[in-house]
């Protein structure tokens, strides 16, 4: 498939070298022009973009950048973008240790409707679930053992579908969580959230979970609020796992 990447950090940036492996056409931006984007899109055979051409000519749009900075992306990036073409937010709201407040997440908008609302197009929300590492070092070809799995929403059937497609050949197992506005449960803090687990696993979490949208984001506060001390200042991965499955449930 033919697929655009906002966003070469830890998250687009893996994106982009699982599925250019995967044989995609893969296209991928930043901020700052093709040429900031050159070396590593040369390394990982993807081709460098810029903001004004990355959503020419794709089938589908990954946006992988901090949520500050969405409302900042230019308008014509979703002009250019064909209106089937699929579009997926990796993003999380962490008002603790990145973002900056958004009053509309604040009041308790679902953090990718507001997403779908401010860029005025359908999201589907994938790829949020687990940490960096475990996207970069966990994934397994299906068959080849246990697998984990990613949590996935949104509001048309056959996007998604699609979506689960690529999760697939990232090494994961898909969790679909329903349409976009039940995607708060996937939320940070949420049941099962970076917590590494199978399918299995996940499911028993989340049938056993009493949360709500206002116990996650109280969640949400309690961890991220004290990250280091609840970690004991030991960021391991498998540490934080540990920490997020005690937690996240
Ligand atoms: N890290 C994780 O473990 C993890 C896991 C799941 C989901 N996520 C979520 O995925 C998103 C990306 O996270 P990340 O960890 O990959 O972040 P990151 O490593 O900080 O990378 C962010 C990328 O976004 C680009 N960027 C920033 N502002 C931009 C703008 N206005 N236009 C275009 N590109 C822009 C940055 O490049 P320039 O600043 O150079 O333009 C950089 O390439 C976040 O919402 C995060 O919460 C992260």
């Amino acid at each position: 498939m033919k697929i655009g990447i906002v966003g070469a950090g830890a998250i687009g940036g893996t994106i982009a070298q699982k599925l250019a492996d995967a044989g995609h056409d893969v296209k991928i931006a930043n901020s700052r022009g093709k040429n900031a984007v050159g070396e590593f899109a040369d390394k990982i055979g993807a081709v460098p973009s810029d903001l004004d051409e990355v959503s020419q000519d794709i089938e589908i749009l990954i946006i992988s950048i901090p949520y500050g900075a969405i409302a900042s992306l230019p308008e014509n990036l979703f002009e250019k973008l064909g209106k089937d073409a699929i579009i997926v937010d990796t993003g999380n709201y962490y008002p603790e240790i990145r973002d900056d407040r958004i009053e509309m997440l604040e009041n308790g908008e679902v953090e990718s409707v507001w997403v779908s609302r401010l860029i005025k197009r359908p999201v589907i929300k994938a790829f949020n679930t687990l940490l960096a590492h475990s996207l970069s070092e966990l994934g397994c070809e299906k068959g080849k053992g246990e697998r984990l799995v990613m949590q996935v929403a949104g509001d048309n059937e056959d996007h998604k579908r699609i979506v689960m497609t690529l999760i697939d050949q990232c090494g994961f197992d898909s969790y679909d969580v329903g349409n976009l506005a039940e995607s708060w449960e996937m939320q940070p803090c949420s049941a099962g959230y970076c917590c590494d687990y199978t399918s299995e696993e996940l499911k028993s979490i989340k049938e056993k979970s009493n949360q709500t949208p206002e116990s996650i984001k109280k969640n949400r506060a309690k961890v991220m609020g004290n990250f280091a001390e609840l970690t004991g200042g030991d960021f391991s991965h498998e540490n934080v796992i540990r920490i997020n499955r005690k937690y996240n449930i």
